[in-house]
């Protein structure tokens, strides 16, 4: 049977405007990157994505490249789109990537036109729609000029593909250098996608909050848990099933000694304000205005129900800010 969305799920988030748009998002989005595709049930996906639309996170993010295989957690999103939610299409802000690569092809890499409009036409047969909400540049191709891979963007927008444009995991020179030339081209850079947590401080360091309020874009900042580091699952040891144990983008390597000893730490922190360590880092990273909505990933509907709690507790205060500093050290648990 079609699923039926719960009737108030307007009512439980504040949506966030995305910069200087008139585009509001939901202070979590969910992500399909990992434990969406044809490693796991299809019941248990649909049962979280569902699970996420009644929860009011009406922000869906994809890539060309989410699966395994490539693709795939597309194509599991457009399953549960004409199943349970094509009615409601209109209340829903879908995004994919493209550039990353996907094969050994030269046009299934890079920002070129080439590669990255093919891939949207594959992305929207996938997921079933004849538009994406916002369509991403999924990083700098520094082998392609900018003009190329904007102009590709923008040409997304002028077919009807794309409502919004976005770009991803770009550093500020570039990312100034793409607003300028959307904005010239009359198509507003929407949103610039980066890695933010408590133990990735990139954006503060290297200056791109600044730039996302001077010119005007949305941050949609995604692995705000640092994948699941920043919870309490790995303090002691890799419980099974979690994602340091079967991902090629979380090695356990990285639970060590000093990770443990920075986690418990902040796990301290959370506990003395009466939270959970997820929370905790939900909610730090909501703490700044630039950041539109923190792109979360869940394998089950416990921790989406558990994550969104974040939203119910007071605001960090300028003395737990800096005791989190302590212990928040950029670069703890990565490997890249
Ligand atoms: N643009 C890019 O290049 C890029 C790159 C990466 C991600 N993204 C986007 O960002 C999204 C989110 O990334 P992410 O999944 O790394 O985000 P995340 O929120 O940092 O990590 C989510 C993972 O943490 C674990 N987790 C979540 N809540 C938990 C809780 N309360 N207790 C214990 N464990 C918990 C779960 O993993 P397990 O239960 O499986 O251990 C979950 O899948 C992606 O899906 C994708 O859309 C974009």
């Amino acid at each position: 049977m079609s699923h039926v969305p719960a009737a108030d799920r307007y009512d439980k988030l504040q949506y966030r405007r995305a910069g200087a748009s008139g585009l509001d998002l939901p202070p979590f989005s969910f992500g399909l990157w990992q434990k969406f595709g044809t490693d796991h049930p299809y019941d248990t996906q649909r049962e979280i994505l569902l699970h996420a639309f009644d929860l009011g996170i009406t922000h869906f993010d994809n890539a060309d490249r989410y699966g395994p295989p490539h693709r795939a957690a597309q194509q599991v999103f457009g399953q549960v789109l004409k199943r349970d939610l094509a009615a409601y299409r209109d209340e829903l802000i879908l995004s994919t990537k493209a550039g990353n690569p996907i094969g050994p092809s030269p046009y299934l890499k890079g920002g070129s036109r080439k590669s990255l409009l093919t891939s949207l036409d594959n992305s929207l047969r996938d997921l079933g729609t004849d538009h994406v909400d916002i369509f991403y540049s999924h990083r700098h191709d520094p082998t392609t000029s900018l003009e190329e891979t904007v102009g590709a963007l923008v040409s997304a927008v002028q077919q009807g593909k794309a409502l919004y444009v976005g770009i991803s995991n770009y550093t500020p020179e570039p990312a100034a250098e793409v607003a300028a030339l959307l904005r010239r081209a009359g198509v507003p850079l929407l949103a610039h996608q980066p890695r933010y947590s408590i133990f990735d401080r990139r954006p503060e360091r290297d200056g791109l909050l600044k730039l996302a309020a001077d010119q005007g874009f949305g941050l949609v900042v995604y692995s705000p848990l640092a994948q699941g580091l920043l919870t309490d699952k790995y303090l002691d040891g890799v419980p099974a099933g979690a994602r340091a144990q079967n991902s090629a983008f979380l090695k356990p390597d990285v639970i060590d000694d000093t990770y443990r000893q920075r986690a418990a730490a902040l796990n301290k922190i959370a506990a003395d304000r009466g939270q959970s360590l997820a929370q905790l880092a939900l909610q730090w990273v909501l703490r700044r205005p630039e950041v539109t909505t923190a792109l979360i990933g869940a394998s089950s509907t416990w921790q989406l129900d558990h994550n969104l709690k974040a939203l119910d507790f007071p605001p960090l205060t300028a003395d737990e800010l800096s005791l989190i500093d302590e212990h928040g050290v950029h670069g703890t648990g990565q490997r890249r």
